[in-house]
This record gives structure tokens, sequence and C-alpha cells, in this order.
């Protein structure tokens, strides 16, 4: 079976794309097989940058290609659920771009269909698989920083404003927490290995009504503490501080893509650095791959539950800082 080439299928060539086909041509025994857009010309492209894939112009007629062994979802965040429904109900395991739906609701109906359907589903999550975390992974089980005590972590750039990208519309779910503080959550809920038990938020919301700069504050069942903040309104460090009793962890900028980790105990630093093969995509895809090929419906790397309870506390946060989108009016 691993010798085979496991043929990939692609909805919505558009920015992130790029760096799924790039990770993708690093992986042996791995291709992109189709591309499905509602543009012909955009699809055309892209099968072309990337050595000829199948051009289809409906996402209805990918998923019914036999040929195509799982699909990989790259569309703006609302269209996540009637894709992956499509790719559920057709059958085809899907590795979907974060977050998995625009609200809890959606992901909780997704999880179930796609446990009745007995069908592989994960959010591309990407840095829970890339390889420096497993040796940090490794400094926190064995407890080299003691108890946990403090996180802090930044996700910004100084974007320029564009109404008319998809991150300030409303329609398509735009705004900071869902593109970028998905990630510092993420990270603190791989770090705790559980849900905070409440949290705290404030935000600036743009003129068309989405959060362009959030600042959150988890805290947990032992008092530790998360603080994250997500802008489009400033150049940050972007870096991820696990700070516990007996010294600290560092995840180097830019941490969800981190090649580097550093570990301070007792005034001795040490850092590691792990490169990346390809763009960093590779590893979840290799990860998506292997688990689809043992007969998994989720990762272990990333369990349903988890994505679930993100998709949970990303809804309450919304409803703090009062960010409602338009169609879940
Ligand atoms: N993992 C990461 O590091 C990372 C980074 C950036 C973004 N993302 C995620 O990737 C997803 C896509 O982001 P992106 O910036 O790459 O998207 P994008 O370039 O704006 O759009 C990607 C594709 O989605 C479809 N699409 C775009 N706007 C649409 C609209 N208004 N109506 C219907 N279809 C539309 C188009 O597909 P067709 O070609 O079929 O028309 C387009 O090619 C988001 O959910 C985002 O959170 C992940």
């Amino acid at each position: 079976m691993t010798d085979k080439k496991f043929k990939w299928g692609l909805i919505g060539p558009g920015r992130i794309a790029h760096q799924f086909a790039q990770g993708l041509a690093v992986i042996k025994n791995a291709a992109l097989y189709a591309v499905a857009s509602t543009n012909p010309e955009r699809g055309q492209a892209f099968a072309n940058q990337y050595g000829g894939a199948k051009v289809y112009n409906s996402y209805e007629s990918m998923v019914n290609d036999p040929e195509v062994d799982a699909v990989y979802i790259a569309t703006p965040h609302p269209f996540h659920y009637e894709n992956i429904k499509l790719c559920l109900e057709a059958g085809k395991p899907v590795l979907c771009e974060k977050p998995l739906t625009v609200n809890a609701a959606e992901t909780r109906e997704l999880i179930e269909l796609a446990r009745a359907k007995k069908v592989f589903l994960l959010e591309a999550l990407w840095t829970r698989f890339l390889p420096v975390y497993a040796p940090v992974r490794t400094w926190l089980d064995q407890g080299l920083i003691g108890e946990i005590k403090l996180m802090v972590g930044t996700f910004g750039f100084a974007a320029p404003v564009d109404e008319s990208d998809r991150w300030q519309n409303p329609e398509l779910a735009g705004g900071t927490l869902l593109d970028m503080g998905i990630y510092p959550i993420a990270v603190s809920q791989w770090v705790m290995g559980r849900q905070p038990s409440s949290f705290a938020s404030m935000a600036k919301l743009s003129k068309t009504g989405v959060d362009e700069m959030t600042a959150v504050l988890l805290q947990y069942d032992n008092g530790a503490i998360s603080q994250f903040h997500s802008s489009f309104l400033s150049n940050n460090v972007n870096d991820f501080y696990i700070y516990g009793a007996e010294g600290y962890i560092r995840l180097h900028a830019n941490f969800w893509a981190a090649t580097k980790a550093s570990m301070v105990t007792n005034n001795q630093e040490i850092t590691i650095t792990r490169p990346l093969r390809g763009g960093g995509f590779e590893y979840q895809t290799e990860e998506a791959m292997r688990c689809i090929r043992a007969g998994l419906l989720e990762s272990p790397g990333m369990p349903h539950a988890e994505t679930l309870a993100n998709m949970e506390l990303m809804d309450a946060i919304r409803a703090d800082i009062g960010v409602k989108y338009p169609f879940e009016k």
C-alpha cells in the first residue's frame, strides 16, 4: 500500500494552496493528482505550475473521481463546511485548512458525519506537526522546566488595509482570531493537554466589524495563564514562550512555523534547530497520509475533540469581543 502513489485532490487553488503543493513535492510516493477551481484559468495555471495535475471546473466532479485518495481544502473559512461535507459524503478523506469551520456547531456536525461515514478528517493545524515541536514535547513531558505557570505569544503583522481582502471581510469570516489567534490557542492547548477553565478578552474592531487586534488571557485549572495577541496592526515579535517554575522554553519566531527552540534552566541555555524539508506543510500532509493508510478517522496530533474545543473557545471569545458574522445572524 505504501508503495502506491498517494493521489491528492485540491479544492481552492488560491494563496495558501501553493504551500501545500510545495510540501507535497518533497513527499515520496505522493502527487498532486487533481485541482478543482471554479475559475478554469486559475485551476489550469496552478496545475501547470505543479506538474500537470488534472483540472476540474467543479468541486463535485473532482471528489467523485475514484482515483482521488484524499482532498486538501484551501478555500476561505465560510466555505469549509460545504466543501468538507461534499468530500465526506463522497467518502473522500479530508485535510482542511484552519479553522476547520467558522463555528463549533458546524465543526460538531462534520465530526459526527466523518465518524458516521468512517472517513478521515483533519484540521490543517500544520504547526503541531513541525519537527521542532517533538523535542519540545519531550522537554515538557520530562518536566524539565517544572510546572507550567505562564505562556506568552504574539501573532501580528502590519497588514495593508484592504477592505476587499477576505481578512477584512465579515462575509468571509475575516479578522485576526480565526486566522492567527487560532495558533496560540492550539499551542497553549498542546502544552497544557487540556482546555482553559476561563478566559478574558479585548479587541479593537475594524470599520468593517472584524477584529483587527485581539488580546486574550486563558486561565487553566492550576492557575496557569496563557496570554496572546493577534493583530493586523503591528509587526510583533511572533515567538511563543512557555514559562515553568524551573525554567522556560522559547519557540522562536515565527512560532507557528518554528524551526528553532531554546530551553533555559539553571541559567543554562540549550538551542535546537530542526530545518524544514519543504515549506513546512509536508509534515501535516504525511501525517494525514499515515493516518488514512492506517484506517484512522482522526490524527492523534490534532484530534477531533481538540479542534472542536478550540472552535468552542473561539466562539466564546468572539461573543465576548462582539464579532458576529452576517451569515450567523
Ligand atoms: N496554514 C496556514 O499557514 C494558512 C495561511 C493562510 C491561510 N490559511 C487558510 O487557508 C484558507 C484559504 O486562505 P487563502 O488566503 O489562501 O484564500 P484565497 O486565496 O482568498 O482563496 C482560495 C480559494 O478559495 C476560493 N474563494 C476565494 N474567495 C472566494 C469567494 N468569495 N467565494 C467563493 N470562493 C472563494 C477560490 O477558489 P476557486 O479557485 O475554486 O474559485 C480561491 O482560489 C483560509 O481558511 C485560511 O485560514 C492557512
